[in-house]
């Protein structure tokens, strides 16, 4: 097992690599302890629950709202949940944003940690204290940031994630190493999907990689001043596609990544384009797709506050060298119509 901690404004979290999920009961007493998670995740772990309080909720974005929270409210009383109870949210990044926006208002606090068991959880939403969910068609509309007491990587539980949940990780994955890490990049180019799939010791070092480029982003600009913006990179358009075509976040992610690869042609003068659409193509996701530009430049400027008259746009100098650029609505959209 790895142990770092790292200090954010508010509190030091405890990042636990490596580590066996049984490893909770040293941290805190089973007593202590409820968990939450979702049907998948219990369903193909049971083993690994047992003798420990555990709430379970629906899988699925869909679950991520308010009436989950009210119910797992309920249970947290009926369990006899108290000011020392810590709760562990196991699972994708739905359970962990859930368990620790419940952590956060429950009581008024109460302790909470992580054991995120997707790879999207594990390299991003675990980390950085962002969480809370959805109302309608606004995603994340309510939260907290706070940061959980530790993040445990129990890298086992990823043998029964399913194939596109491993896709849809990797985009967030291919933005890390674009933005700011070029060794890691090349990494990727040299190996494949089915090659991290097998060998976990290659895979526990990337994820590794990952949440800690993450968590340095995080630590230096904890409230997104600047830095934090970086990991943007591909969701403007990326989170445009994904409301109107009902597309995976991961897909979505990677399309954004296409077009931002182009802008950045234009704007930055970058040119190493078809690399990193070589690699999205790699790892199964889509570099393209034809998406109707008016109606995504329209989802575009309605996200936005009403009255600004541009977005900060993550773009690249080079591979693993991003740079934030404020873009006038004007220019972007000729540069997506020119596209
Ligand atoms: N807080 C943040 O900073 C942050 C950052 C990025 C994303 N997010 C949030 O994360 C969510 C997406 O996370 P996600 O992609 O993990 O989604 P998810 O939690 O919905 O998980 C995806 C699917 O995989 C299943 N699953 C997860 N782990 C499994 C395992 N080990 N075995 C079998 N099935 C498993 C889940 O049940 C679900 O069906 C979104 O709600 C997004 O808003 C938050
Ligand atoms: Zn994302």
């Amino acid at each position: 097992m790895i142990k770092k901690t790292f200090s954010f404004s508010s509190a030091a979290v405890t990042y636990l690599f490596n580590a066996d999920f049984s490893y909770i009961q040293e941290l805190f007493t089973k007593e202590q302890t409820i968990i939450v998670t979702d049907e998948n995740v219990f369903g193909k772990h049971k083993k690994k629950f047992k003798g420990f309080k555990t709430i379970v909720i629906k899988a699925g974005e869909q679950f991520k709202i308010q009436s989950t929270v009210d119910g797992i409210i309920q249970q947290l009383i009926d369990l006899g949940a108290d000011r020392k109870t810590t709760l562990v949210g196991v699972g994708g990044g739905v359970v962990t944003d859930i368990t620790g926006y419940v952590a956060g208002v429950f009581m008024r606090g109460i302790k909470c940690g992580f054991v995120p068991t997707s790879i999207l959880a594990m390299v991003d939403a675990a980390i950085g204290g962002k969480n809370g969910i959805d109302v309608g068609l606004y995603k994340n509309m309510v939260g907290l940031i706070r940061q959980p007491a530790f993040i445990l990587y129990d890298f086992s539980l990823l043998k029964s994630l399913p194939l596109e949940e491993w896709v849809n990780g990797f985009a967030e994955v291919i933005k890390h190493a674009a933005i700011k890490d070029f060794a890691m990049f090349k990494l990727l180019e040299s190996n494949k999907l089915s090659t991290f799939q097998k060998d976990f010791t290659s895979l526990a070092k990337l994820v590794q990689r990952n949440a800690l480029l993450k968590t340095k982003v995080v630590v230096e600009d904890e409230f997104e001043q600047g830095e934090r913006k970086l990991l943007n990179f591909g969701h403007t358009i990326g989170h445009a596609v994904e409301n109107l075509y009902n597309i995976p976040h991961g897909h979505a992610v990677s399309i954004g990544i296409g077009v931002a690869c182009k802008i950045s042609e234009q704007v930055t003068g970058f040119k190493q384009s078809e690399r990193v659409v070589n690699v999205l193509k790699q790892y199964g996701l889509p570099p393209q797709f034809e998406f109707d530009k008016e109606e995504t430049f329209r989802i575009l400027k309605s996200d936005k506050k009403k009255d600004s008259q541009s977005i900060n746009y993550v773009l690249l100098n080079k591979i693993g060298n991003g740079t934030v650029v404020p873009l006038p609505f004007n220019q972007i959209e000729e540069l997506i119509t020119a596209l």
